[in-house]
């Protein structure tokens, strides 16, 4: 098979895995449809990829939830769904904008007592929240501009503990990252082999299908 036969089947079964797990939902596919009417950009996971952060937000039992890069709230929505009752999600977006779809998605999916959407520059954010003691978070999900990754992840890290998840999105970039001297995913490829390094991580990249291919990263925190 060529690399495109291979592609077309790639995004088959990504459908056929959406069909199974991860079928229209009304409060998601309405959280969609006012973002694209806001004109937000349509880069929020996909549904698969969706389901994947409510399973491991589950699995961890998280009970307080990060999020860096909100947009219109759509993987927010999955995250909250994992939450118990009593537990929160604190979600950071720079576009005031963005901040007020994603508000009204998330009062409209039911999860207003639980998630709280903070807008300013994540950098600017995290450092209050160290300093105000917030954390430690069971989890958190990475998805704002590649380039800030770095820092983000030792953010994460301060407010973490033994134990906690955290998660990245779009490592593998339609696998430009295998390219070093692609200046477009250089910050991606980078963020990788510093990810793979790190002693205070067990961590693995797992490519994700969908129109093309990306991947998440999956770190589980070993120090305090
Ligand atoms: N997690 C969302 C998608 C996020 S897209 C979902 O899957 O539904 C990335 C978001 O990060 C954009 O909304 C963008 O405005 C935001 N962002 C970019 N730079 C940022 C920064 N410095 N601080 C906070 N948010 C930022
Ligand atoms: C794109 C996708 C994302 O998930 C994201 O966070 C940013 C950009 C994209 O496909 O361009
Ligand atoms: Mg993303």
């Amino acid at each position: 098979m060529n690399r495109d036969d291979t592609r077309d089947l790639l995004i088959e079964i990504d459908s056929y895995v959406e069909g199974l797990f991860a079928p229209p939902d009304p409060a998601l596919e309405a959280a969609l449809r006012r973002s694209r009417e806001a004109g937000l950009p349509e880069i929020n996971v996909s549904p698969n990829e969706g389901k994947l952060l409510q399973l491991l937000a589950e699995t961890a039992g998280a009970r307080r939830i990060l999020e860096i890069g909100t947009l219109g709230g759509y993987s927010t929505i999955h995250l909250a769904r994992a939450l118990p009752e009593g537990g929160s999600l604190v979600s950071l977006e720079l576009d005031e904008r963005y901040a007020g779809v994603a508000r009204e998605n998330i009062r409209e999916a039911g999860f207003v007592d639980r998630v709280e959407v903070r807008v300013g520059d994540a950098k600017t954010l995290l450092a209050r929240m160290v300093e105000d003691g917030e954390g430690a978070f069971d989890l958190t999900f990475i998805d704002a501009d590649k380039g800030g990754y770095p820092e983000y992840l030792e953010w994460a890290l301060r407010l973490s503990r033994p134990g906690s998840l955290i998660l990245v999105d779009n490592a593998i970039r339609g696998g430009s990252v295998l390219d070093p001297e692609d200046e477009s995913a250089r910050a991606t490829h980078d963020f990788n082999e510093a990810l793979a390094k790190d002693p205070r991580l067990s961590a693995l990249v797992l490519p994700l299908i969908r129109e093309r291919i990306d991947g998440i990263a999956i770190a589980r925190v070993l120090v305090d």
